[in-house]
């Protein structure tokens, strides 16, 4: 082993021998003694070097090690009333595992702000930053939170293919693949495989997967690929499936609450576990609102970006939109004459979610897929799975990104994916 502990344990060991290891944050030299300032993901360590102590040799050179440098450290931890921490190791001997060059393409310590391009581009030192790592620790427990839920509830995580033959969410935001001498797209959603799972009677399925949208707009809440955390549920309606998403929301908020304290405070956020239910409005009532507002929009059409604003102005919180009209909806969702049982989950002017009670009966799927201009027998793989015992059910899909940017309070989707693609994005 490198190291006997993490600088996270580190606090709690003073007067032990520790050997600990991580990147050079700072160092600061003050005449005779100098505190070099130790970094790793689980925390910080002043590392106190004592010329009279080190000796001269060691002293010159330790305090050279360039910032960002990888070292391991040797040495005595100690409690200390001067220390931040109110703790130091006093060090025996500094290894420098890999020298970082200098300049730095991007400072880690400073507080100067890069562009968001200049970050993306040396993702590895900005993920060094506090503020960065937190959203990437407080992502993980919103999805570890939701899926905690999931399985608590009996819900089966499982993989469908990425490399489709159709579109599921409309034809124009497909990335064509060659797939040897056919041609085949990266899935968009794993819609149509998760409801097949339901006539082979799985029951309850999960699945987190990225999904890949070829959206030509670059803006601040789409990706052309991000994980959905998607959900499928038989002998169920969509009332259910709005339960079990508001449940493993406030489940993870919950979770993130309880284990990621720290990141919160780096973040400058506070969350209430929010109330259950959440709110309900339905389509209609939505209209009305954005028509309040003096927004022109007509029934049957979608919300803009300036309606979902005004819708945004007036609910501060989670709330679902139900009842949508089915014109505006795919082809899989269960029509109510000119309505639909198809919901989405919102906050604020953002969509986390949609979702909605799909249509199992085969004869009315192939007359609304007609009606939306689909041809049935190229989704013939798909449509086989209705004739032959296919359970009422209802699911939806979570944009992990969306709901993270609303958690972390970021204003940029691509803050919350570590390696963004977006509509000029493809390296690194
Ligand atoms: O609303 P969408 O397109 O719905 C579906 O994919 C359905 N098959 C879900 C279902 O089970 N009925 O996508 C679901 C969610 C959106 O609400 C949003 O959070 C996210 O996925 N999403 C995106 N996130 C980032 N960038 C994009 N381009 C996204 N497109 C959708
Ligand atoms: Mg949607």
């Amino acid at each position: 082993m490198l190291r006997s502990h993490t600088l996270g344990e580190i606090p709690s060991l003073q007067g032990k021998e520790v050997r600990v290891c991580g990147w050079i944050h700072d160092i600061r030299v003050l005449g005779r003694i100098a505190f070099i300032i130790l970094r790793d993901r689980y925390g910080f360590a002043q590392v106190t070097l004592i010329r009279g102590l080190v000796g001269k040799e060691k002293f010159r050179k330790y305090t050279k090690i360039p910032r960002e440098s990888v070292v391991c450290i040797r040495g005595r931890v100690q409690k200390s009333e001067q220390a931040k921490l109110g703790f130091e190791i006093l060090p025996e001997e500094i290894e420098v595992l890999n020298r970082a060059d200098s300049p730095l393409p991007l400072g880690v310590a400073d507080k100067v702000d890069a562009e968001i391009d200049t970050r993306i581009e040396n993702r590895f030192l900005d993920m060094r930053k506090r503020e960065i790592l937190s959203i990437f620790e407080i992502r993980n427990i919103i999805l570890q939170g939701i899926r905690e839920y999931l399985l608590a509830n009996n819900f089966i995580e499982v993989h469908t293919p990425k490399i489709v033959a159709t579109a599921t969410e409309g034809g124009t935001e497909l990335f064509p693949v060659k797939y040897f001498e056919k041609n085949a797209y990266l899935n968009q959603s794993p819609q149509l495989y998760k409801q097949m799972l339901m006539a082979a009677g799985l029951d309850r399925v999960l699945e987190v997967a990225p999904a890949f949208r070829a959206e030509e707009h670059n803006t601040t809440r789409h990706l052309n690929e991000f994980i959905s955390i998607d959900i499928e549920m038989s002998f169920a309606n969509e009332e259910d499936a709005m339960q079990m998403l508001e449940g493993s929301i406030v489940n993870a908020i919950r979770k993130l609450k309880e284990e990621r304290e720290e990141e919160m405070k780096t973040l400058e956020i506070e969350w209430d576990v929010p109330k259950l239910p959440f709110r309900r409005i339905t389509y209609d009532e939505a209209l009305e609102i954005v028509k309040n507002n003096g927004i022109e929009m007509e029934w049957g059409e979608d919300f803009s970006a300036e309606a979902l604003n005004a819708l945004g102005s007036e609910l501060q919180e989670f709330y679902f939109i139900t009842r949508w009209p089915m014109e505006i909806k795919p082809f899989y969702v269960l029509p109510d004459g000119k309505y639909s049982h198809a919901f989405d989950l919102m906050y604020g002017e953002k969509e986390i979610t949609s979702g909605a009670q799909r249509n199992h009966i085969y004869e009315s799927l192939v007359e609304v897929m007609r009606s939306k201009g689909l041809n049935p027998e190229n989704f013939e793989y798909y449509l086989r799975a209705f004739r032959y015992g296919m359970p009422p059910h209802a699911g939806w899909g979570l944009g992990l990104e969306r709901l993270t940017m609303i958690v972390t309070g970021v204003k940029n989707i691509r803050e919350c994916v570590i390696f963004p693609r977006d509509r000029t994005r493809l390296v690194p």
